[in-house]
């Protein structure tokens, strides 16, 4: 189904921001995901995106495409984050058929509720290794890409971190481990790694001009990970507790994806992006 625009993308910004430019995605097709690669796509961007679902993959890409006549978006299943040759081949399909690779978002994620002793070792290790391994192969896999696109921006070659979009990466994190959140001690972990690599991919990769930030998205409505963490009950409870009053919306993970990839986020990097109405501030365990 067609998301009409005012459900993912929000008005300030202009048509043709991303023209020539374009976008990878890992998740792709996921709720939040799927509205930040719609809203780069309506701008201009061309955009890529792959899941372990072939089915779901190719149909959610045909339907992006429908955000602006004329973009390409190619969608790749049978891809999992945990498996380095998968994703390369679909790096490299991706930067023959649509030129070159941008901008990228770690997108994929694994999760449910779980206490720490209910657990299986293999449970924890599947979700390490699609969010951390996941995040670290689709950072490997596209690296060249990001190095090559924020080279082609140097300002006649004087500078190293010049002005101008093109090699950034955003990983898509949480806000659970700022604070604690039983039943995700996996996810925890997990995030907390995918923090760490953003960090140091910005100090590392800063100096060739590609930027790393992250989204730490709060409750953000209708998304796969509300549905799989929070209850009727305990959604009523927890929007309480939100300073904002409200849950978020994935037009507001969209915007905030837009802002870090814009030229307005040239000199943001190592960032954590928290979008959740000051949620986490007032976050308690009980
Ligand atoms: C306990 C569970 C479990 C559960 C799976 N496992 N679900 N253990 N409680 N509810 C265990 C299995 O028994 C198995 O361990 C191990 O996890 C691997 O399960 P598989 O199904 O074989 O693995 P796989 O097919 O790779 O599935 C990965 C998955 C699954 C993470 C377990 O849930 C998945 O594919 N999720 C992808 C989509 C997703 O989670 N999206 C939500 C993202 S939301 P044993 O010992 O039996 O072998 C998000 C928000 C984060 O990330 C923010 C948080 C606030």
């Amino acid at each position: 189904m067609t998301l009409p625009k005012n459900e993912y993308l929000s008005d300030v910004w202009r048509d043709g921001l991303f023209e020539k430019k374009v976008v990878f995605c890992t998740g792709g097709s996921g709720s939040i995901c799927s509205a930040q690669v719609r809203a780069l796509v309506h701008l201009g961007a061309n955009a890529c995106i792959v899941g372990r679902q072939v089915e779901k993959t190719e149909r959610v890409a045909k339907d992006i495409a429908t955000a602006r006549k004329g973009a390409k978006v190619l969608g790749i299943g049978s891809v999992d984050v945990r498996n380095i040759e998968s994703l390369q081949k679909a790096v490299e399909k991706c930067a023959s058929e649509l030129g070159r690779i941008d901008f990228v978002i770690a997108g994929a994620a694994g999760n449910f509720l779980a206490s720490i002793d209910q657990l299986s070792t293999n449970a924890f290790k599947s979700v390490m290794d699609i969010d951390v391994l996941g995040s670290y192969n689709t950072l490997k896999a596209t690296l060249p890409h990001l190095v090559k696109s924020a080279g082609n921006h140097k300002n006649n070659g004087k500078t190293a971190n010049p002005a101008g979009t093109g090699g950034r990466i955003i990983f898509m994190s949480a806000t659970i481990h700022y604070t604690t959140m039983p039943l995700q001690a996996h996810v925890s972990v997990a995030k907390a790694g995918v923090d760490a690599l953003s960090h140091t991919t910005a100090v590392e990769f800063g100096p060739r001009g590609v930027t790393s930030n992250i989204i730490a998205p709060g409750p953000i409505s209708g998304t796969e990970g509300m549905e799989r963490l929070a209850t009727k009950a305990s959604k009523e409870k927890a929007v309480k507790s939100i300073p904002s009053g409200r849950y978020g919306s994935v037009k507001e993970i969209a915007d905030a994806t837009i802002f870090l990839f814009s030229d307005a986020g040239n000199f943001v990097n190592g960032h954590a992006l928290v979008v959740d109405g000051a949620a986490w501030r007032t976050h308690s365990a009980n």
